[in-house]
């Protein structure tokens, strides 16, 4: 398979993972794409994949008849994309690695590659492979701090390792089906991109006047058509949210259940989209998903212990560490005999910008007034997101 003339998918289809980095559900695998580059005189790869399937990328090669490598660019030192490259440095010795110094130092610490094995380059600069000219585009935080782009000049294929990709396994080279690409790549977005939100304004910016006919990520599909990704990213870092409420939670003995419910019910009433999370049995991804446009999220918690329940404290920490652009929190549930939920749910989501509404927290299964405090919750989310002139259906 070619892209283009002259440039080839090696990377691997990792069909089976359903973790990454023990922490991020996979329901559709991932991919670790790498790239072959062959100029009229050098061969460049562009990223390596996960050390795990180290053989498949260099099979890949050896399909290739390649010989000799002159450059192997790593866009992003993550051991997925940079894992295999001290077995490509030990089949292709004359290889130089390609990165920027924020990255060549990472490599150094990670992979213990010589120094001497690297070419640093600088933010614009170039190489030529004859007919192929590489261009770096430095892009940091997306999602570490040593991250770059490889624009190819002569082809305006843009080579963007993690930003805009999407862990989905796939036999597709390019996007077929757009519904099912969407869906990976916003949770992709929603779990590893959605904290550098500001430096992902920056990168796009930077990149909105080059000419992109291909997008290449180093996860999933390749995008032949660069809009689909880039207008959905727009909307996704944008500062409008929707008028959705999210509601993680979780009942032990069915009173903070009760309240959800009525809560939701009390919402849909108003014409508020709800999403809710049973966080006893959650696809962690689907939540993140749902923050990314989300005006305001309710948690729901029993008292455990005079704390909240662990797997709530999981799903705060998390929100927190994902940074979504919600603008409004408020708590709900339902205690035995007392304790500090709400305090120590607050002090979990500094990084949450948001005006936090009136929580409701009652003692046993909830009442006539219970259910008129989550009425005026719900009457007052709505005034908020109005407020906020956040478009209703
Ligand atoms: Fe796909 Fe940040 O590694």
């Amino acid at each position: 398979m070619e892209i283009k003339s002259g440039i080839y998918p090696v990377g691997a289809i990792d069909w089976d993972r359903r973790l990454f980095d023990e922490l991020i559900p996979l329901p559709d695998g991932t991919s670790y794409n790498a790239y072959l580059i062959r100029g009229s005189e050098r061969a460049a790869l562009i990223d390596t994949v996960d050390p795990g399937m180290s053989e498949v990328l260099i099979d890949n090669l050896k399909k290739l008849n390649v010989s000799k490598l002159d450059y192997v660019i790593a866009n992003h030192a993550e051991q997925d994309h940079s894992g295999s490259l001290p077995a490509i440095l030990n089949i292709y010795p004359e290889a130089r690695v390609v990165a920027t110094p924020k990255c060549k130092s990472m490599l150094m610490d990670l992979l213990l590659i010589p120094e001497d094995k690297f070419n640093p380059v600088d933010d614009g600069e170039t190489i030529s492979l004859g007919d192929k000219t590489i261009r770096f585009i430095h892009a940091p935080w997306v999602h570490w701090p040593e991250t770059m782009f490889t624009y190819l000049e002569e082809d305006k294929i843009l080579f963007t390792c993690d930003f805009l990709g999407s862990h989905l396994a796939t036999s597709d080279l390019f996007v077929t089906d757009e519904a099912t690409v969407y869906e990976a790549a916003k949770r992709y977005y929603a779990e590893i991109m959605m904290p550098f939100r500001t430096a992902i304004k920056k990168n796009l910016e930077k990149i909105k006047d080059l000419e992109i006919e291909l997008i290449a990520p180093s996860h999933g599909p390749a995008y032949d058509k660069p809009d689909f990704i880039l207008d959905a990213y727009r909307d996704w870092i944008s500062d409008e949210v929707k008028n959705e409420v999210v509601i993680p939670y979780i009942s032990m003995h069915g009173s903070t259940k009760k309240m959800v419910d009525y809560l939701v019910g009390a919402l849909m009433e108003r014409g508020v989209t709800v999403k809710q999370f049973n966080l006893s049995d959650t696809d962690i991804g689907k939540l993140a998903i749902a923050l990314v446009d989300a005006a305001t999220i309710v948690i729901g918690s029993p008292t455990v212990l005079a704390g909240p329940h662990p797997n709530v404290i999981y799903a705060a920490y998390l929100a927190n560490a994902l940074r979504p652009k919600v603008k409004f929190a408020s708590i709900i549930g339902s205690y035995g005999w007392g304790g500090r939920m709400v305090e120590q749910l607050t002090g979990l989501i500094p990084n949450l910008k948001v005006e936090v509404l009136e929580p409701v927290v009652i003692k046993g299964i909830p009442e006539k007034e219970d259910f008129q405090a989550l009425d005026r919750l719900a009457e007052e989310i709505l005034n908020k997101h109005r407020e906020c002139n956040i478009p209703e259906r």
